[in-house]
């Protein structure tokens, strides 16, 4: 029940006011929202303003029209990423999250020192230590018949290959575990505090350590890394480092998972990649389509008019890929997936200058994860009568996925 008073700004027309947006943080759902809930949302009008589609409960526009957003993506003027997230605010401390909360100009210089970090020729140098980490996870489970698969594998895959690429121990999975808990899925307020005050003061203790001792690890790329002819300041290399925390653990067990519950769920795709093997990337990209999980934000710093509506200086737009990738007037079919056919570019790695940095890691990590998973296990399926939970909010993440062969 929304409790929360709310007065409708005079630029906002009624007609366009909801008070129940459904993907809006502190929600579950039983059903699934990839198909239902969006059809629903997409027989609205072309833009809405939710009064709880920014957390927590606060008002954002939110377009649904594919063309609607990818303008807005584009329109560094008029839209801002400046602190669309609260953690920084929220601890009290003025560093920001970068790349991804810093606007053009000062933006190219952040992303030209991380883009050498995740080119396909350095990430091909990971490949056999992603699959034997895909490996380590599965061997747990695979005599077994079951797992449940978003806290054997899921949850634990990505975390793991990221502890690796930033030099940082296996024994910290539990605690990681633990503060993305704590950051993308509490609402408890005290409890994002705490576990955002626990990742910087890490991050900071990493940062000083691999100063004094570098190695071959992105951290002590970032310490000893050069802008403009000077290092990067403390708070600098927190933010980044930060940026690649929440950018990068979270999505990937997001889209994997909806990857293998689909494939559970269409046993026909499923066989089809199990007997040609060397479609799993093009599968991978048409199911990174369909089940687009993410919603970013922008805060409008310059009037606009988008989609009949006149958007003012200081209004919260929620950037839901989710909408934008499933839009019925951009896409064919845009509910079907079609895993033998590559799909056009879409907006589920962001668009724009902030396109995701992580992209072809992301890739990496959903390709090795459903090959191998093929390879170890027989065809598998969902376990009947279990109700499958989904947490709405920023990101669509299964929260269960019992798997039975
Ligand atoms: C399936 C997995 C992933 C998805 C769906 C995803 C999605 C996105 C999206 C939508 C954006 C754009 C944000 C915006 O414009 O508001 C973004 C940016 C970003 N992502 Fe990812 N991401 C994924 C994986 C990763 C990985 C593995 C990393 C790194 C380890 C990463 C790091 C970043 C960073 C640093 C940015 C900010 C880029 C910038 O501002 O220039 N992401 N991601």
């Amino acid at each position: 029940m929304d409790t929360t008073p709310f007065d409708r700004p005079a630029h906002v027309p009624a007609d366009l006011v909801r008070d129940n947006y459904p993907f809006a943080m502190g929600r579950t759902t039983t059903d699934n929202p990839f198909t239902a809930l969006l059809e629903e949302l997409h027989n609205g009008p072309e833009i809405i303003y939710a009064t709880n589609a920014y957390p927590i409960d606060i008002p954002a526009w939110v377009p649904r029209r594919l063309n609607d957003i990818q303008a807005i993506y584009l329109d560094t003027e008029h839209f801002s990423s400046e602190s669309f997230s609260p953690f920084p605010t929220l601890v009290g401390e003025s560093w920001r999250v970068i790349p991804v909360e810093i606007d053009p100009p000062q933006h190219f210089q952040y992303r030209a020192l991380l883009n050498p970090l995740f080119t396909p020729k350095r990430l091909q140098q990971l490949e056999d230590q992603v699959r034997r980490t895909a490996r380590e996870y599965i061997d747990q489970f695979k005599e077994a018949g079951q797992c449940e698969f978003m806290s054997q594998f899921a949850m634990r895959f990505p975390i793991a290959v990221f502890l690796d690429l930033m030099g940082m121990p296996r024994e910290r999975m539990e605690q990681f575990l633990e503060w993305e808990g704590l950051l993308l899925h509490s609402m408890d307020l005290e409890g994002i505090i705490r576990g955002t005050q626990q990742v910087v003061a890490y991050l900071r203790e990493i940062i000083e350590e691999r100063r004094n001792h570098p190695g071959d690890d992105l951290v002590s790329y970032l310490v000893n890394a050069e802008m403009d002819g000077r290092k990067l300041t403390d708070d600098e290399l927190v933010g980044c480092s930060f940026n690649l925390y929440i950018g990068g653990l979270d999505t990937v067990t997001t889209n994997i998972a909806w990857q293998i519950r689909h494939l559970a769920e269409h046993q026909e795709d499923q066989q089809a990649l199990r007997e040609n093997p060397s479609l799993i990337p093009v599968a991978v990209e048409a199911l990174y389509r369909r089940y687009p999980a993410v919603t970013t934000f922008r805060t409008c710093v310059k009037q606009i008019d988008i989609a009949g509506v006149t958007i003012m200086p200081g209004d919260k737009v929620a950037m839901s890929t989710t909408l934008g990738n499933t839009d019925p007037a951009a896409w064919e079919n845009p509910m079907a997936v079609a895993i033998d056919r590559q799909p056009p570019r879409s907006l589920t790695f962001g668009f724009g200058v902030h396109r995701c940095v992580g992209v072809t890691l992301a890739r990496r990590e959903s390709v090795i994860a459903i090959e191998e998973l093929l390879s170890a296990i027989p065809q598998f399926r969902l376990q009947n009568d279990v109700p499958l939970v989904t947490e709405l909010g920023p990101i669509l993440q299964p929260k269960n996925i019992p798997l039975v062969w």
